[in-house]
C-alpha cells in the first residue's frame, strides 16, 4: 500500500502542468510514505491525541503541523526518531495542537521553499520546559528520517495539489520552531542544499534566515530566496556566482578511529537575511476546539467542528513588506538558536555517515563537507 502511495504521488505530480511542480530531481519525494501515516494528507480527521502518525503538512499560517514527542516531558535530542505530527487543525490522523500553544507565526512562500517560523509554549506538545531543542530531517542515522517515517507535504506551489517533498528540515525547542520544505531546485540550488540537514547546532536564525517577530504577530508573506544554509557568495565569474561553504565542526571516535570534520571557525550570521513582501496578517490562529477535547490520550468519535480561517478579527490585512534586515533578536533567546544537541549527544546521523566512512574511506568523509 505504501508503495502504491509513492507511485500515486509521482503520477499526480507528472499530471500537473509543467510549470506548476518542480521537475528537478530530488525535489518531489519518490520513496515510500511512513508506515504510521495516512496515504495522503487528509482534513478533517478525528481527534486522536494518541496518534503515532508522522505526516506533516505546511499549507498556510493557520494550517500546518510540527513534529514533537509522543510522550513527555521529553528532550527533542532524546526522541528525534520518534516524534509525531501535531497539527493546528485535525488533519492527517495526527494530534491536534491545543489553541493558545502557538503565540506567533510567520509563514513564508518563496520560489524554492516554504518556511514557517513560530514561537509558543511547546511544553503543551510534550517538550520539556527549557529544552533548547534539536533538528529533525528526512535522513537520520537509519536513513529513514528523524523521526523515522516522517514525511512532509505542502500545497503551496499551485495552492491546490498536496505534494510530498523529499527534503525538509525542522528545528524545535520548548518555545520556538522553524521548518522548511524544499519545493524547487535548479542546478545550483539542489533541494538537499537548500534544506541542508547537517548544521544542526546552528539554529533557526542561521539555517532559516528571515524576518522573525516576537509573540503576537501572525503573518503570511512572500519572501526572497535565502542562500543555501552555510553558503557565502565570494565572487561572480562569467555570470556565475561562486560560493564558500561552511561545514559544522564535529570530532569524535567511532570504533577505534577518531574522525574530525568541518570548519574550526563558526560564522555568526548567514550571508543575508532575505526580505519578506506582500505580508498579510491575522490577529491569531485557532481551531476553536475545546481544550478539554485535546487532553493527553483524548480520542474523538466524530469529526470536530473547526473554526474557519483564523479566529478573532481574522480577515487578512495587507501590511506591505515586513522588511528584510530587521533584527531577529526579539524572539526568545535560548530556543533553537545554538542549543540543538541532535547529532552531538546521540551522534545521530553523524554516526551513520561516519560508520559508512569506515567502509568507503575518504570519499565518505568528503561527503560530510
Ligand atoms: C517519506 O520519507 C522518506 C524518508 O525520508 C523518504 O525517502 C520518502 O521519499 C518519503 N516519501 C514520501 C511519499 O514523501
Ligand atoms: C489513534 O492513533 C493510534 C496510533 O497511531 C492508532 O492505533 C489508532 O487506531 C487511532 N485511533 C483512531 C480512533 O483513529
Ligand atoms: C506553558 O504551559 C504550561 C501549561 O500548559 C504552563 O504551566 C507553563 O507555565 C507555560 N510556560 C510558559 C513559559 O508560559
Ligand atoms: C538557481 O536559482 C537561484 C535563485 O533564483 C539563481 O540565483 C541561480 O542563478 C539559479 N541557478 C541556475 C543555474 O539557474
Amino acid at each position: 500500500m505504501v508503495l502504491f502511495t509513492g507511485f500515486a504521488v509521482v503520477l499526480g505530480a507528472l499530471a500537473l502542468p509543467a510549470a506548476a511542480q518542480s521537475a528537478f530531481p530530488g525535489v518531489i519525494a519518490t520513496g515510500t510514505n511512513g508506515p504510521t501515516n495516512p496515504p495522503r494528507p487528509t482534513a478533517p480527521t478525528l481527534i486522536n491525541q494518541t496518534s503515532m502518525a508522522r505526516l506533516i503538512t505546511l499549507n498556510s499560517v493557520d494550517d500546518f503541523c510540527l513534529f514533537a514527542p509522543p510522550e513527555g516531558p521529553a528532550l527533542i535530542g532524546d526522541t528525534e526518531t520518534e516524534e509525531v505530527a501535531w497539527c493546528t487543525k485535525p488533519r492527517n490522523n495526527a494530534r491536534v495542537i491545543p489553541d493558545g500553544t502557538i503565540t506567533g507565526v510567520t509563514f513564508l512562500k518563496t520560489p524554492f521553499y516554504v518556511q514557517i517560523m513560530g514561537i509558543g509554549n511547546f511544553t503543551n506538545l510534550n517538550i520539556r520546559a527549557g529544552d533548547d531543542g534539536g533538528e529533525l530531517d528526512p535522513h537520520g542515522a537509519q536513513g529513514s528520517g528523524n523521526p523515522i517515517g516522517g514525511n512532509v507535504t505542502t500545497n503551496i506551489v499551485n495552492g491546490v495539489d498536496d505534494v510530498f517533498y523529499e527534503e525538509w528540515m525542522m528545528f524545535i525547542s520548548a518555545n520556538r520552531f522553524c521548518v522548511r520544505a524544499c519545493t524547487n531546485a535548479n542546478s545550483t540550488y539542489a533541494a538537499k542544499y537548500m534544506c541542508e540537514h547537517k548544521l544542526d547546532v546552528m539554529g533557526c536564525d542561521f539555517v532559516m534566515p528571515g524576518t522573525y517577530h516576537p509573540a503576537g504577530t501572525f503573518e503570511s508573506c512572500e519572501a526572497d530566496v535565502a542562500y543555501p544554509p552555510g553558503w557565502y557568495p565570494t565572487a561572480t565569474v562569467s555570470g556565475s556566482t561562486l560560493f564558500s561553504t561552511f561545514a559544522q565542526y564535529w570530532t569524535g571516535v567511532v570504533g577505534d578511529q577518531t574522525f574530525t570534520v568541518g570548519d574550526l571557525v563558526t560564522p555568526t550570521a548567514p550571508a543575508t537575511i532575505p526580505s519578506s513582501s506582500n505580508c498579510a496578517t491575522v490577529s491569531t490562529i485557532a481551531n476553536g476546539i475545546a481544550l478539554a477535547s485535546l487532553t493527553a490520550g483524548a480520542i474523538g468519535t466524530e469529526i470536530p467542528t473547526v473554526s474557519t480561517g483564523s479566529s478573532g478579527s481574522g480577515s487578512p490585512t495587507s501590511s506591505g513588506g515586513s522588511g528584510g534586515s530587521g533584527p531577529s533578536q526579539s524572539a526568545p533567546p535560548n530556543a533553537a538558536l545554538h542549543g540543538a544537541h541532535v547529532g552531538f549527544r546521540s551522534m545521530g546521523e553523524f554516526a551513520g555517515i561516519v560508520v559508512v566512512s569506515l567502509v568507503s574511506g575518504l570519499a565518505a568523509i568528503a561527503m560530510l563537507h
